[in-house]
This record gives structure tokens, C-alpha cells and sequence, in this order.
């Protein structure tokens, strides 16, 4: 069944080669990804050689993984490593028909970003964007091509959540699209379309909930009592828990996306910051008896 909204899939475009700009966490599970499902060459490419080969090193691990488990045969983890490589250059996009860029969440960096690749890409490469809560209109806006760019905004872990929102801009092609959608049946992700608003669907709802966790210990609920009051209703993960997966900071531009574009419906966290600020990763951290505990370090930077 077509998805809602989705154009003609006779408009989607052949996709034989995908470039990744970056190689963290989210590159490197959607480097992985794409040469699985797809079986085209992935390269990855960041800043430095070190970076790069961390990337391509985590792709390399995940497979071992799969392998280990029985969940690929050995040809299979073969040919994915062999698909998956690295860069430090974007000249290695040159033939590619899809980028996905899954770098810092910041609007300026990622513009930049796209100026540089669509100097290198054909006319017709897509552009896609990761971002979990910037305006893919505004990304676009100073491309030669805007209408190429579109959101393809995966979950955290990219290998099990299978929801996958595609955030079409006003200036979005169909032939784009349509291509976006094939790639997502591709790739076994469940696609749904949606408008490029402000942290898109998922992660505003997600945030209105993690959000009010946060106000209550922003308010003087223990931390500890706040997160585990969520517990009993069956959720797959405590909501500290989720934003320590998702990465702190990422929940904290999230939040201040959402902020931007709906004032005080959304407030920013002033003990998000601050631990952010301080170099928190995580709240929990294993205690005795593998009874999580928060470090009393970790209390004391909050008001
Ligand atoms: N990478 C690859 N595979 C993973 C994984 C990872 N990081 N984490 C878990 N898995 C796999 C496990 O290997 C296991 O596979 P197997 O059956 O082959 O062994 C399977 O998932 C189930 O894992 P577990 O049995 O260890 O644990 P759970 O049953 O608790 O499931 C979970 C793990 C699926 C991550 C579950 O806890 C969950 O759904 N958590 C909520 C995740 C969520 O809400 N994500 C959205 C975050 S918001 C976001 O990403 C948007 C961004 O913009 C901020």
C-alpha cells in the first residue's frame, strides 16, 4: 500500500550509490543500514581520518555482531563490510544519487554542509537531512537545487525502530519524494510524510513528555522519582534513560527548536543545560547490586 501522500513511485529515481556526511553514532547505524538493505556502496565521510575510521570501524563491529548472533551469513557480513567505506574528502560523492547528512544539529553547519556537496554531486543527487528537529526549508534555502533536499529522519536505534519521517519543504520535488519513498520500503522502514514543522511529529510529542519529566525535576521532584513514575506504564525505556541514548544534546536542541517555534508550550530545561554544560552523558550510572544510581555530582549540579 501506497503511504499516505507519497507521489507516483514511477517518478523514483534509481539509488546505486549513497554518501553519509559524517561518521558518529547516527552516520555510522545509517551507513549500516543502507548497505544491507540497499547492497550499493556507502562511503562516510567526516573531518579527519580518525573519526572516519571510528565510523567505519563501528559498522564493522555492528556486522561481527549480526554474524555472531546468526542474523547474517558470513557472505553477507562480508559483501556489507565491503560496501561500507570511508573519506575525509567529499569528493568521494562525486557519483553518488543519495547524501544523507547526519552532522551537528546546527542549521549553519548543515547548510554549509550541502553548499559544499551539491558543489560536487550530479544535478540530480538528492540531498536528505537527519535532523531531528531543524526546518528542512530553511536548509534548502541558498541551494542551486532546493527542490532536491528533503528530511529523512530516522530513530535511535536505526537497526530496530522501524518508523522513518519523511519531512517534505514546499520546495520539495515529487520525483524526490517519490524516490524517498521507494528507498524507505527498501530499507523495511515504515515511512510516513510529514510538514517541515518544528521537530516534525515524533520528537515534538516525544518531548512533551520527556519535557514534563524534566520540568518536575526542574521543580524539585528527585530525579530519580520522576523517571520512575513513568516506569509502570510500560514504556520501552525510562525517559532518562531515552534522552542518555539519544544524547543529551540532542534532546536539548530539540527542546529549543520546539521552544523557537512555540514559545512557552515548550520551555528549555535550565538543568538540561547545565549538565550538559558540565559534561553529563548520562544520569543513571550502574550502582551496587545493578540498582542504577545517579552520581552525587551529577545531584549537586542540579538545581
Ligand atoms: N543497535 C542495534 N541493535 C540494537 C540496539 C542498537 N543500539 N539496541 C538494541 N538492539 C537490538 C538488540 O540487539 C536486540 O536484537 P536481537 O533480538 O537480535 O538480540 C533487539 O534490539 C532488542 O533489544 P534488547 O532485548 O536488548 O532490549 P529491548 O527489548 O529493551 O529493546 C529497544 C531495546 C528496542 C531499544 C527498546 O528499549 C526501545 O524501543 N526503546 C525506545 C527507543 C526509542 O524510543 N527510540 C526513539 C528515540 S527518539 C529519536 O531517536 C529521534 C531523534 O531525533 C532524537
Amino acid at each position: 500500500k501506497r503511504p499516505a501522500g507519497a507521489p507516483d513511485r514511477n517518478l523514483a529515481r534509481p539509488v546505486t550509490k549513497v554518501g553519509v556526511v559524517g561518521a558518529g553514532l547516527m552516520a555510522s547505524q545509517l551507513a549500516l543500514l543502507f548497505a544491507r538493505r540497499l547492497q550499493v556502496p556507502v562511503v562516510m565521510m567526516d573531518i579527519d581520518q580518525e573519526r572516519v575510521d571510528k565510523g567505519v570501524g563501528y559498522v564493522r563491529a555492528e556486522v561481527d555482531k549480526l554474524l555472531s548472533k546468526k542474523r547474517i551469513s558470513a557472505d553477507a557480513a562480508n559483501r556489507a563490510k565491503a560496501l561500507v567505506t570511508g573519506s575525509v574528502s567529499k569528493q568521494a560523492f562525486a557519483d553518488a544519487d543519495f547524501v544523507i547528512e547526519a552532522v551537528f544539529e546546527e542549521l549553519a553547519v548543515k547548510k554549509q554542509v550541502f553548499a559544499e556537496v551539491e558543489a560536487i554531486v550530479s544535478p540530480e543527487c538528492i540531498l536528505a537531512t537527519n535532523t531531528s528537529s531543524l526546518s528542512v526549508t530553511a536548509m534548502a534555502d541558498g541551494l542551486r537545487h532546493p527542490e532536491r533536499l528533503l528530511g529523512f529522519h530516522f530513530f535511535n536505534p536505526v537497526a530496530v525502530m522501524p518508523l522513518l519521517e519523511v519531512v517534505r519543504a514546499p520546495q520539495t520535488d515529487d520525483a524526490v519524494l517519490a524516490t524517498a519513498f521507494e528507498l524507505a520500503k527498501a530499507l523495511k522502514k515504515t515511512a510516513v510524510l510529514v510538514k517541515d514543522a518544528p521537530a516534525f511529529v515524533v520528537n515534538r510529542i516525544l518531548l512533551r513528555l520527556m519535557g514534563e519529566v524534566i520540568a518536575a525535576f526542574d521543580e524539585g521532584t528527585p530525579p530519580d522519582v520522576a523517571d520512575s513514575a513513568l516506569r509502570p506504564m510500560g514504556l520501552p525505556m525510562s525517559p532518562f534513560t531515552l534522552s542518555a541514548m539519544v544524547g543529551l544534546p540532542v534532546a536539548q536542541h530539540v527542546q529549543e527548536s520546539l521552544h523557537a517555534g512555540f514559545g512557552d508550550r515548550f520551555p528549555v530545561s535550565g538543568n538540561l543545560k547545565k549538565l550538559i554544560d558540565n559534561g553529563v552523558k548520562t544520569l543513571w550510572v550502574p550502582g551496587p547490586d545493578g540498582v542504577p544510581v545517579i552520581p552525587a555530582e551529577t545531584l549537586s549540579l542540579m538545581s
